[in-house]
């Protein structure tokens, strides 16, 4: 086992090259769920406009967004190094961008403008349990009528608490992750331990039924790695 540095773990988003090898290696599936994200965003009207929360360098949405008809993209993030990659990474788009440095739910609800799609990749997880049912509510009322949530993040089996999930998530990374090696395998562990409270798929609904969304769909899922769809009434 790897000693790890607290500050090491902490910024494992700002260093952000440990996260990207993983990316790259397809450890967590960014490869099916971005094929499927596409088959989604591929059906939508031009000028549809996309919040992108916790955009992270935004480098596979970047590929996927790049050959459709894009109206607004905003990508919001915590990490400012993550925000410049991901500046370079949307250079393509022809729309206007913003970006905004600072924490999802906080910076979406101060945003006075509503969205086609609403779009998160492995953030969510990161909110506490009262903040993600908040982030529900926020989503809901930031959408447009007819507009959706897509949302990507590990999510807890029905018969998994957090403590035995942590557990079986990291044994299964120490195991079959590819690409890093035993201490960027310690980083990311600790990272995951101190970071991550993913939620079952059961409380994932019940925060979108109170929050008013009409349906919850699974589109896929890779392991603990989910592709969910929350859509809006078209009335809304
Ligand atoms: C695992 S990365 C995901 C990046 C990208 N969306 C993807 O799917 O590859 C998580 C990202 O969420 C950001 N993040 C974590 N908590 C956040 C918060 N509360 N507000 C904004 N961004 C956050 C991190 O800085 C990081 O860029």
């Amino acid at each position: 086992m790897h000693d790890v540095q607290e500050t090491e773990a902490e910024n494992i988003f700002d260093t952000w090259d440990i996260y990207q090898k993983i990316v790259s290696a397809n450890n967590m599936f960014h490869l099916e769920i971005y094929a499927d994200v596409a088959a989604i965003l591929q059906t939508l009207e031009g000028g549809f406009s996309v919040l992108d929360l916790g955009c992270g360098d935004a480098v596979n949405l970047a590929s996927v967004l790049m050959p459709l008809p894009v109206g607004h993209y905003c990508g919001v993030d915590l990490s400012k190094t993550a925000l410049a990659l991901a500046d370079q990474n949307l250079k393509g788009l022809a729309c206007p961008i913003e970006w905004r440095c600072g924490d999802l739910l906080q910076e979406l609800h101060t945003l006075d403008k509503k969205y086609d799609v609403i779009f998160t990749s492995f953030a969510l997880h990161h909110l506490n349990y009262a903040e993600k049912c908040e982030f529900f509510q926020a989503a809901h009322a930031h959408l447009n009528a007819g507009g959706f949530l897509l949302m990507i993040d590990v999510v807890r089996e029905e018969h998994e608490d957090l403590p035995g999930y942590l557990a079986a998530y990291c044994g299964w990374l120490r195991d079959d992750w590819q690409g890093i090696d035993g201490r960027e395998k310690a980083i990311a562990c600790q990272h995951i331990m101190e970071n991550d409270f993913p939620e079952t798929l059961l409380t994932l609904q019940a925060f979108s039924v109170q929050a008013g969304f009409t349906a919850c769909r699974t589109i896929s899922r890779y392991q603990w790695h989910n592709v969910l769809r929350f859509d809006a009434a078209s009335g809304a």
